[in-house]
């Protein structure tokens, strides 16, 4: 079946560096459906020459040592241009002439992917529907969103409310580009392939879940997008809940979108949103020091570059189990982990000297980099009577499985080529991880409280996280990758 990828917002920096190379590599891997077509639109012209010359580059540079110019020149030529602008019907009009040119009469699948600034999406969703591109009397019609998904429950439900005047919500593929990580999914490997981990996964045996996204980068030039926007709205309302539903949610009764959806949404059901009380206790927000000067951000910034949010999720399974999340820029390194931290044996006959609740057991699922798991348990220290020590057993998926992690826009990409949701964020989820944040935000906003402490870069944030996780009666597992 032929299929045609429609990017708008062409000429941008996701076109370049994520989704071109994983088509690429698709294409390198023999995983590209046959006859698929790329044809990007933007206001900036090329001709497909222009355009396929601008990519040969940018490909090569980021797809590193596997790129092969003999399977670039096999690709290129399925690869086209067409110059038009979001606001004018008129460039939909050429533009669905030039899809029905291509395609022929045997037409193809079609999947619109909006790779524009987000204030573009509802114009352009609207765009596509006047001008009769989303019709489907005999190929499938696809809409692909990126983040951010809204800023606010306000504008997600906009968002998809206009979308929904268009297309079918079976049509719709949120990205969440976490959810293509092989690592994420694996967490779904981990607990529902396995019958050892499930009957522990619960509030009898685990005492808290630290979902930690270290990030040793700073905002860099991003501070257009990010000044204003911050911590919660950039990583907790997407990636980190993302987390916390797979690693919280019920076994689906099947590997499939409305089964595994289902599931996640009842996670993030179960989850009380924060009042403003429990927000200054809950919750606490940081900056790293050299922010304010970086190029674009305001002087008297006040966005978080930092955050930990403890949440609870509110069901038999989880009861009483606090789940800490944090996340920020400019830490000591790249590191995201899960962190399941079991409770103490229930009677420990050994001496084992003051304990603190980091000594018990431990699943560390190392999400990125060094992409593995970390089993942690007391063993006998040999030849010194009954001294323990806390040791671990590894997994790498680098040193089990040849060739390298994938990029996540792979999966992500193929997937809705073959019209399977479930690594993609429904209309409900969406809104329901707003519900979440917005509380938070509001009242960071607000109050200005917590107050937004200043950090240094390379370390795991304010100083005072580490007390604030003493008064939750518990410690951060600050730990770089512990898998090499
Ligand atoms: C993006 C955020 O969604 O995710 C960035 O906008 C962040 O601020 C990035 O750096 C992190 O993604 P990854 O895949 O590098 O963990």
């Amino acid at each position: 079946m032929a299929h045609s990828i429609v990017i708008f917002g062409a000429s941008g920096d996701l076109t370049s560096r994520k989704l071109i190379p994983a088509l690429y590599e698709l294409r390198r891997k023999g995983r590209l459906p046959e006859q698929t077509r790329v044809i990007g639109f933007s206001r900036t012209q090329f001709t497909n020459e222009a355009w396929r010359e601008k990519l040969y580059e940018s490909t090569a540079q980021f797809v590193g040592k596997s790129f092969d110019s003999a399977v670039w020149q096999e690709f290129a030529p399925s690869v086209f241009y067409h110059a038009g602008d979001i606001g004018d019907a008129d460039d939909f009009a050429s533009l669905a002439k030039y899809l029905d040119e291509l395609e022929g009469e045997q037409g193809a699948t079609r999947v619109y992917y909006l790779s524009t600034a987000p204030q573009f999406y509802e114009p352009a969703v609207a765009q596509l529907g006047a001008a009769g591109m989303v019709d489907e009397p005999h190929h499938k019609r696809r809409l692909v969103i990126e983040k951010p998904f809204g800023t606010d429950l306000q504008s997600a439900c906009r968002l998809n409310q206009a979308v929904h005047e268009v297309f079918a919500e079976h049509q719709v593929y949120r990205i969440d580009h976490y959810l293509g990580k092989e690592t994420v999914q694996n967490v779904l490997v981990l607990r529902f392939a396995n019958s050892i981990f499930e009957p522990i996964w619960n509030r009898n045996y685990i005492d808290h879940v630290q979902i930690t996204a270290a990030e040793e980068v700073t905002i860099g030039h991003r501070a257009g997008y990010y000044d204003g926007v911050g911590i919660l709205r950039d990583m907790f309302q997407n990636h980190l809940l993302q987390l916390l539903t797979l690693t919280a949610m019920e076994a689906p009764t099947r590997f499939e979108a409305t089964a595994v959806r289902d599931e996640k949404v009842k996670v993030l059901r179960a989850i009380k949103p924060l009042s403003r009380d429990d927000v200054l206790i809950d919750t606490l927000r940081g900056q790293y020091r050299k922010y304010r000067d970086e190029p674009g951000v305001a002087p008297d910034s006040e966005t978080a570059t930092f955050g930990v949010v403890k949440l609870c999720v509110h069901n038999w399974r989880w009861q009483g189990v606090p789940f800490f999340l944090r996340t920020g820029k400019a830490m000591s390194c790249r590191t995201t982990q899960i962190v399941i931290q079991f409770r103490q044996a229930p009677h420990m006959m050994f001496e084992m000297g003051p304990q603190t609740t980091n000594q018990t057991n431990r699943l560390v699922i190392q999400v990125q980099p060094a992409e593995g798991i970390q089993l942690h348990f007391h063993t006998k220290v040999p030849d010194v009577g009954m001294k323990l020590r806390l040791t671990d057993l590894n997994f790498l998926f680098k040193e089990k499985f040849a060739g390298e992690m994938p990029e996540a826009y792979q999966r992500l990409l193929l997937d809705v080529m073959q019209g399977d949701a479930s690594l993609f964020s429904r209309s409900d989820e969406v809104e329901l991880a707003w519900g979440i944040i917005d509380p938070i935000a509001a009242t960071w906003q607000a109050t200005s409280l917590p107050p937004l402490e200043l950090y240094e870069a390379g370390g795991w944030g304010p100083p005072n996280s580490t007390e604030w996780m003493q008064r939750h009666d518990r410690e951060w597992f600050d730990s770089c990758p512990v898998l090499k």
